[in-house]
């Protein structure tokens, strides 16, 4: 058995900690890797017996992809110093369906032609922590899953036709605003995208109306198009926090939005509390500006069956105090069990 196979053991643990309801890592696959390698597998790597279309070649300072025989299905290739893919590198397996490249050394020349687009049946492209400067491609029509963070991309290339690409990872590039709005147009089944850490100073247009998540934290933005979340009617996790957005900058309703059940503005330099939809349920706003409490942006009318969902709602680094939240808070605010103040 090969030694590579404890970092991993740890990395599955690990993934199994995280707590975003969208997040999905490792811990949908067999963990069984230990025990004798079944004799179909390269020579270097570990193919578990108990689990023998999976290849594991990770920690192995490879220079390149090894040799990888018919029937495996999943392949990591993961903390090597690969820094070139040729363009018969899957040759024999064509029936692909995890490609896992994390922490190598890729840049997007030395990916030789439509080595990704032969594998007709791929669904997991992840390419985190290499030198890519665009986004691989052409790309299966298969996939599901591509992540590509921890890059330096600023261009994307076309995403068409990628009828089933659910999941996009893009955070910790550099992208702009420019470079989104032309490339994720067309993807339909589109459900996550996390563009945080990444150069963008306005929100993009033409994302996909059928994002349940999408994490902008961390980028330059400092206003919300007038109308621009209304499109998004299954959004369900919205972060912006550590952007630039100030009042000036939050037209009045940007934020009252019915799907919305999570809403991350917390870092910015909000005065007033945006206004919010009943259904929030998770309203972050710690460390801003915020002055004074109101009660109508949660509720603009009260009654037996009007009321707000929020059920955490963080005030914290502000500039309210506990004597300043209005006594008439809990009407309106009736099934809140944590509020964060100073
Ligand atoms: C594919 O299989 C053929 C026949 O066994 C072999 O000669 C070739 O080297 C294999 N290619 C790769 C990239 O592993
Ligand atoms: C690739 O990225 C690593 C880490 O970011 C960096 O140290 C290295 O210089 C880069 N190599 C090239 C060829 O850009
Ligand atoms: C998209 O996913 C569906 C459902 O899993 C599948 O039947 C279909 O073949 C996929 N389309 C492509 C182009 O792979
Ligand atoms: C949010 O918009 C709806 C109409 O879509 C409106 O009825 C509701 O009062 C608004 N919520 C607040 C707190 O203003």
């Amino acid at each position: 058995m090969n030694l590579g196979v404890f970092p991993l053991l740890l990395a599955l643990i690990g993934g199994a900690s995280s707590t975003y309801p969208d997040y999905y890592d490792y811990y949908d696959f067999p963990q069984s890797i230990y025990g004798r390698s079944s004799p179909n597998c390269a020579p270097e790597c570990n193919c578990p017996e108990s689990y023998p279309t999976a290849m594991y070649c990770d920690e192995l300072k490879l220079k390149s992809v090894p040799m990888v025989p018919p029937g495996i299905k999943y392949l990591y290739l993961r903390n090597n110093q690969i820094d070139h893919i040729d363009e018969k590198a899957f040759e024999n397996v064509t029936d692909l369906q995890w490609l896992i490249l994390d922490h190598n050394l890729l840049e997007n020349s030395k990916i030789k032609g439509r080595v990704f687009s032969k594998l007709k049946q791929l669904k997991k492209l992840h390419i985190n922590y290499n030198n890519l400067t665009e986004s691989v491609g052409p790309l299966p029509k298969s996939l599901v899953d591509l992540q590509l963070t921890h890059n330096k991309i600023s261009k994307l290339g076309s995403f068409d036709g990628l009828v089933n690409l659910t999941f996009i990872h893009l955070q910790h590039n550099q992208l702009k605003e420019d470079a989104v709005s032309a490339a994720l147009k067309g993807l339909k089944s589109l459900e996550y995208l996390d563009l945080s850490f990444n150069q963008i100073t306005k929100l993009p247009s033409g994302l996909p109306v059928s994002l349940l998540t999408l994490y902008l934290d961390n980028n330059k933005i400092s206003n919300i198009p007038d109308e621009y979340f209304k499109r998004f009617s299954a959004l369900q996790y919205l972060r912006l926090s550590h952007n630039e957005l100030a009042d000036s900058g939050v037209p009045g309703n940007s934020f009252n939005v019915s799907s919305l059940l999570e809403l991350d503005l917390s870092y910015n330099k909000l005065k007033s509390i945006p206004t919010v939809n009943e259904n929030l349920e998770n309203y972050y706003l710690e460390v801003n500006e915020l002055e004074k409490f109101d009660v109508k942006s949660f509720c603009k009318i009260l009654g037996p069956l009007s009321y707000s969902k929020i059920k955490h709602l963080r005030l914290d680094g502000n500039h309210i105090t506990q004597t300043s939240l209005p006594p008439d808070m809990y009407e309106c605010l009736r099934v809140a069990n944590e509020i964060t103040v100073n």
